[in-house]
């Protein structure tokens, strides 16, 4: 089993798996096992469960005790049973006897109130079927709130170089004060950052001998001591991502990095209750 301090320094995401020509994805995600990745995020809202039906394959190629399983519950839950009807069916389909780390996708998903969610995480943990508590796009109240009640050990949040947000408004801080580690999505903006061209990452890109995108992730490994979770099925580019760690850049360089920033992503005002405005989960996606 895979401690909390012992995950590798990339995520492995799994959107936009080729989940009907698995057979092209496997021997990627194999590759990215190889090399080390040893965090697995898995989300039965991609394409109805047909995502996690299939990695099941890959689970099944690999030993289960050296890959770190993170499972979301989503899309709703209505009453607290649905917290364990939601784990078996990952545990069922992916023919394991526990998952390694468990979270909400979000607290809008939660018709009830989001600490009782968390005393039934709680308990799963108590009866050996997980083993660490995650949450995942929550605001800093929240996240206050529900870690004075049932420890959190992982927080996944969008984090870029666009999409400052969780610094911003102090959950950064309050993880690394809380022994909370700090895992991002779409460190990349899904490649969308590397295609504006900012001068500043042609810049640094170019002084490096690097890729854009190699810059940024370096930055968020190094620098911000996150774990991003990156999707790539391109055995080049999964080379690309895991080279990104194996360099330093000057502090000056470092800082201008932190420093960035981008006014639209700014100005987006988050609807933390999902009322039908801007989830924190879609902030990524706002512009190209
Ligand atoms: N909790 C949440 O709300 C939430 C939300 C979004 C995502 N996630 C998780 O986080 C994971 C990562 O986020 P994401 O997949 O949305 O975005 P991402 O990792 O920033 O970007 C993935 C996309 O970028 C491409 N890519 C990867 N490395 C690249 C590189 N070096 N150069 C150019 N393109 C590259 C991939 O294509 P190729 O495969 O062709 O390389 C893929 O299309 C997801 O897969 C998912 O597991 C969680």
């Amino acid at each position: 089993m895979i401690k909390k301090e012992d995950l590798y320094k990339i995520g492995i995401g799994t959107w936009k798996i080729d989940y009907e020509n698995f057979e092209n994805d496997i021997d990627a995600l194999i590759h990215s096992y190889n090399k080390g990745e040893n965090y697995l995020s898995l989300y039965m809202l991609y394409n109805n469960g047909e995502v996690v039906k299939q990695m099941k394959k890959f689970i099944d190629k690999i030993d289960r005790e050296k890959i770190f399983i993170n499972v979301n519950l989503e899309p709703t839950i209505e009453k607290i049973e649905d917290v364990e009807i939601q784990l078996n069916e990952y545990l069922k389909t992916l023919d394991i006897k526990y998952v390694d780390n468990l979270q909400i996708h979000g607290s809008f998903i939660s018709k009830i109130p989001l600490i009782d969610v968390y005393k039934e995480i709680k308990r799963l943990v108590d009866i050996g079927k997980v083993r660490y508590i995650g949450i995942s796009n929550v605001n800093l109240e929240q996240l206050k709130e529900i870690n004075n009640t049932v420890k959190i050990d992982f927080f996944e949040g969008v984090y870029n170089l666009e999409c400052k947000l969780y610094e911003d408004i102090g959950v950064l801080d309050y993880c690394k004060e809380n022994d909370i580690k700090f895992i991002c999505y779409q460190p990349l903006r899904r490649n969308r950052t590397a295609k504006r061209n900012y001068p500043l990452l042609v810049e640094l890109a170019e002084k490096y001998k690097k890729t854009q995108n190699q810059i940024i992730l370096n930055w968020i490994i190094n620098k911000k001591n996150i774990m991003p979770l990156i999707k790539s099925t391109n055995i080049v580019r999964i080379d690309e991502n895991i080279e990104a760690t194996n360099f330093k850049m000057s502090n000056d360089d470092y800082d201008k990095l932190d420093k960035f920033r981008n006014i639209e992503f700014d100005n987006v005002e988050i609807d933390w209750e999902c009322n039908g405005g801007v989830t924190i989960d879609q902030l990524a996606n706002q512009f190209e």
